[in-house]
């Protein structure tokens, strides 16, 4: 039971490490629908949103690190970028504690066109780069 799929062809930047961590993302994501599918308690649900939050601070910083060290031009609308997701996933977090359940539809809805979109469009952007720099 998925609610987002990876897909190599489509998602991968071709280093090993950030596809393993956006496949954890979305992962987490997979793991928030089953939780809902199955009707778990919002305390479980509200435990892996929270998880959501780390893992995604963990992934962006990663990345970040990674074009800096090799310094990729376009870091700052990328760190950017980032920082609205991290705000976003926190005001998820808090939204959902104070309202009732049916928010976790939107809330699945805006974590996965976010995540993908942001893979496909922002993340490929520094594959051509890092890849020629002999990152992989
Ligand atoms: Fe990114
Ligand atoms: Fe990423």
């Amino acid at each position: 039971m998925l609610f987002v799929r990876w897909l190599d062809e489509k998602y991968s930047v071709n280093i090993g490490d950030i596809d393993e961590q956006h496949k954890g993302l979305i992962g987490i994501i997979n793991e928030v629908y089953r939780a809902k599918v199955e009707n778990q308690s919002r305390k479980t649900i509200a435990g892996i949103l929270e998880k959501m939050a780390d893992y995604t601070k963990t992934h962006f910083r990663a990345e970040e690190e990674l074009m800096a060290e090799h310094g990729f031009s376009e870091l700052e609308p990328h760190r950017k970028a980032h920082r609205f997701f991290v705000a976003k996933v926190v005001e998820f977090n808090r939204d959902f504690s104070i309202n009732d359940d049916s928010i976790i539809e939107s809330i699945l809805e805006f974590l996965k066109e976010w995540l993908l979109t942001h893979i496909m469009e922002m993340d490929k952007r520094y594959m051509p780069y890092l890849n020629e720099k002999g990152i992989r």
